[in-house]
């Protein structure tokens, strides 16, 4: 589901009440459906499904609380809010115990109503993927883990079903193969395990990186150089493209490559030959070409940045690799892995995360993809010495993602300001302890996990009134 898109069946048999709400629902572009009375809701449920139904509770025949509990018998996935009046809290209460996600008082404005949607379209949203994430792990431990373990690459996501599918495909061709992902989807390792799952595995996977060196350079690592073909070649070199012979090359960031050595590749991948730089004689390989790039070359196409002959050369069989955000399912996956692999490699002890911080971290967008996961993970594991990893272990951008308790104003509120941030989420605390204690401090210190006397300190330098 997703919020923009939900599901929704409204239940009140006030016209006007009705009327409105759906208007709200409608004009957020969800789809929406509404009823007069508990049974047409029923009969509605009974032929389509939704997301969310909101209802009132005063109506004629069923009221509110029987629908809820009908609701949650027949189709319990669908989640129910309840509309109750002004001072009937027990009601509230009582429904909320029945399993409703929530209640809204009337009177409530247009604005509440449309805010209280929203936030609980998120919720229910997030729901959704926990439960999704719980039952493919229990999907993977049975059966997944070595069929879709390929060399190290882990997900089990359709998109990442078909990426495998697809490198087993052309492992055993000859195909050129064009990987494209954001800056650390895994495109590397990849390019890496296609070669070893194809008949070339026994001979060089030969990688370079194209964006990092200057033309004159790039060619005479590609195609190797004579002695004396220029300044400082001072013996005959052979080129990445000799050296694969009978292998692979893989030539990453193809998309900063320059027009003149665009040429250059294009001859090679149509002739399969070429010169060393300075000679005249042509040189015959044998080669696989397998192509990475996190940029757009359809863009690069039409800016004129990138040939398209190149371009149809090197995209017989192109792979893509969606972002992490894009397949959050396989967060929990990767973590436990990277967990794994990481405490083996430095030899400590093995750990465990809770389903308080893997919520998190699931929660999170990693605009650095699974690298920068994998780079979080390992400054933890080097830095922590708990057996457990926690909320609180984790660094305050992941900390915050997804939770309602530090919630993006704050990150408005502070940007990356580490130091004022935990000032806040400092004074935060104590004053929860200190109202949970009713201002008993040593109880609160005790809560806080703290000396009393640090306690004294603290809420004096946040200026916290106690007696
Ligand atoms: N699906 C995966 N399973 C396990 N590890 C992964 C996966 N994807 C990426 N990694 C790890 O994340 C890191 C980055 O991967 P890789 O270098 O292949 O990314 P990339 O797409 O080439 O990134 P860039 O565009 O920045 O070069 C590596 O350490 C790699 O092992
Ligand atoms: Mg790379």
């Amino acid at each position: 589901m997703e919020t923009n898109l939900a599901k929704i069946l409204i239940i009140e048999d006030n016209d006007t009440m009705r009327e409105g709400m759906a208007a709200i629902v409608g004009k957020m572009k969800h789809e929406c459906q509404s009823a007069s009375n508990g049974v047409d809701g029923l009969k509605l449920m009974a032929k389509k499904s939704f997301d969310l139904v909101v209802t009132d509770y005063k109506m004629e025949g069923i009221n509110g609380l029987e629908l809820l509990r009908q609701i949650k018998k027949s189709y319990p996935p669908i989640e129910v809010m309840i509309i109750t009046a002004y001072g009937t809290i027990e009601l509230a209460v009582e429904a909320m115990k029945l399993g409703a996600i929530d209640f809204i008082t009337k009177p409530f404005s247009h604005d509440e109503f449309k805010l209280k949607i929203e936030r609980l379209l998120e919720r229910i949203q997030e729901r959704k993927e926990l439960a999704r994430i719980s039952e493919e792990n229990i999907y993977l431990r049975d059966e997944l883990e070595q069929q879709f373990n390929y060399s190290e690459i882990i997900g089990n996501t359709k998109a990442m079903q078909n990426v495998y599918r697809t490198m087993q495909k052309v492992a055993e061709t000859d195909s050129s193969v064009l990987i494209y992902g954001e800056s650390g989807t895994g495109k590397e390792l990849v390019a890496r395990a296609i070669h070893k799952l194809s008949p070339r595995k026994n001979k060089p996977f030969i990688r370079i990186n194209c964006g990092a060196l200057a033309d004159s350079l790039l060619e005479s690592e590609l195609f190797g150089h004579e002695k004396g073909a220029f300044t400082g070649a001072v013996k005959r070199k052979q080129g990445r493209f000799e050296l694969a012979h009978l292998g692979s090359i893989f030539l990453d960031e193809i998309g900063d490559v320059s027009p003149n050595m665009q040429l250059k590749l294009l001859r090679v991948l149509q002739e399969k030959e070429f010169e060393r730089v300075g000679s005249e004689e042509t040189i015959q390989v044998d080669v696989r070409i397998l192509a990475a790039t996190n940029k757009n070359l359809s863009d690069l196409i039409q800016q004129g940045k990138f040939r398209e002959d190149l371009f149809y050369r090197l995209h017989i069989i192109p792979i893509y690799l969606p972002p992490l955000r894009e397949r959050k399912q396989d967060i929990p996956l990767l973590v436990n892995h990277f967990i794994k692999k990481l405490t083996t490699a430095m030899n400590k002890p093995a750990k465990q995360i809770t389903e308080a911080a893997m919520k998190r971290l699931t929660s999170y967008h990693w605009p650095g993809n699974v690298r920068e996961l994998e780079n979080l993970l390992e400054r933890m594991i080097v830095l922590s010495d708990q057996d457990v990893i926690d909320v609180w272990d984790l660094p305050i951008l992941q900390m915050a993602a997804g939770s309602e308790m530090l919630p993006n104003d704050l990150l408005d509120r502070f940007h990356l300001d580490l130091n004022a941030m935990l000032a806040a989420v400092e004074k935060q605390l104590i004053e929860k302890a200190m109202n949970e204690t009713a201002g008993n401090k040593s109880q609160a210190a005790k809560l806080l996990g703290i000396q009393t006397s640090l306690l004294y300190y603290k809420l004096d330098k946040h200026k916290i009134i106690s007696n």
